[in-house]
């Protein structure tokens, strides 16, 4: 990877009528990078791809692709390929057309464009699916016919919105692999588009964490799980969700105490303002189970659910405490459980602005 900047936004703002969909957004994408842009529903991540691939004008800031400023360029004009979560594929057309249409479009000749389908089929695996219509391919195969659309133009880079959110989980998870192995075969610049933050963690280099329309953070996937910047990010990130206890900074100013019934003294292995509230943030994985006389958490145990490899338990309080134990647990409903924390897992946010403490 260079360190070139492929895609760069300063002071990105859209604007839908009064409703201010984009707010100053910044954002350099380097050639090369594989980018994840996540986020809740409604919190403008479509619209910031859109507005990259110019279908949508942006209201105020800059925005480089190459180098070269593209507010007010046309989208045939960007060179950047998008694919969707719809594949729109034409549905008259072979797989052959579909992939050469695009080219066919710009006027080139027909041996030549079928020459350069040949090829994107050989590398998206669809050489011998060339005469079928759309409607004869399974979902990952016609997932495939559209990366292969965008693929042929040789693009400045790629744009995916949700593309793999129509395919069942089995072939998700396989054509994540093969997008980013794709990726990494052609030399791409990609931003992709999920709400789902498993993908964006495993398929990106760089993710983007936006909400409300504005970044909340970005950084390498395990930087964001290690230091989430805010409470938002904390529970966004990480899969079950980080557990949020309300609690109160002890006497001596060490430790916390949890407001749960069964808690006693955490400590931090840092130093803050004795009496201080704050929100807790326990990651599932990071609590252990351990002898009740031991513990510094003793919780009755609400439901207990295996999947064979990993047990959940939860807590029957309020607020409810997840916990994730490898294989199985002797634990059952009405059980007490005693759990413990290492000091450096102890996530801490102001209970005020929301930010990591
Ligand atoms: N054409 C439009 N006119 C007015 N508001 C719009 C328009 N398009 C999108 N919005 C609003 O902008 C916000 C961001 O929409 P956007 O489609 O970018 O969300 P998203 O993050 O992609 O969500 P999802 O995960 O549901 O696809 C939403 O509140 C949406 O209602
Ligand atoms: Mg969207």
């Amino acid at each position: 990877m260079s360190n070139e900047a492929q895609i760069e936004l300063v002071g990105v703002d859209k604007h839908y009528g009064q409703f201010h969909a984009l707010k100053d957004i910044s954002l350099t994408i380097e050639k090369g990078a594989f980018v994840a842009l996540v986020g809740p529903s409604g919190c403008g991540k479509s619209t910031l791809l859109r507005s990259l691939a110019g279908l949508e004008s942006i209201t105020g800031g800059t925005m480089k692709i190459a180098g070269e400023v593209m507010n007010g360029v046309p989208p045939r004009k960007r060179d950047v390929a998008m694919v969707f979560q719809s594949y729109a594929l034409y549905p008259h057309m072979r797989v052959a057309e579909n992939l050469t249409y695009s080219l066919r479009l710009k006027g080139t000749p027909k041996d030549q464009a079928l020459k350069a389908a040949e090829d994107v089929a050989r590398t998206t695996g669809l050489s011998q699916l060339l005469g079928r219509f759309p409607r004869q391919l399974s979902g990952g195969q016609r997932q495939r016919v559209a990366m292969g659309r965008a693929i042929i133009r040789h693009p400045k880079a790629f744009l995916f919105d949700e593309p793999l959110s129509n395919l069942d989980a089995a072939l998700r998870v396989h054509m994540r692999k093969e997008i980013r192995a794709l990726h990494d075969r052609l030399g791409a610049t990609s931003v992709y588009v999920t709400h789902d933050q498993v993908e964006a963690m495993t398929m990106a280099d760089h993710v983007v964490v936006m909400r409300d329309g504005v970044i909340e953070q970005q950084g390498r996937p395990l930087d964001l799980y290690d230091k989430p910047a805010s409470r938002f990010v904390a529970g966004f990130i990480g899969s079950p969700a980080m557990n949020f206890v309300p609690a109160t900074v002890s006497e001596d100013g060490q430790g916390i105490v949890l407001d749960l019934p069964g808690a006693s003294r955490l400590s931090l292995g840092r130093s803050l303002e004795p009496g201080r509230n704050v929100s807790a943030g326990l990651r599932p994985e990071h609590l252990t189970v351990t002898q009740t006389q031991e513990a510094a958490l003793r919780l009755p145990v609400g439901v207990v659910e295996s999947t064979g490899s990993v047990t959940y338990i939860s807590s029957d309080t309020d607020p409810e405490i997840t916990v994730v134990v490898h294989g199985r647990s002797p634990l059952s409903a009405g059980d007490t459980m005693g759990l413990s924390i290492a000091p450096e897992n102890i996530h801490l946010f102001d209970v005020e602005s929301d930010r990591a403490i």
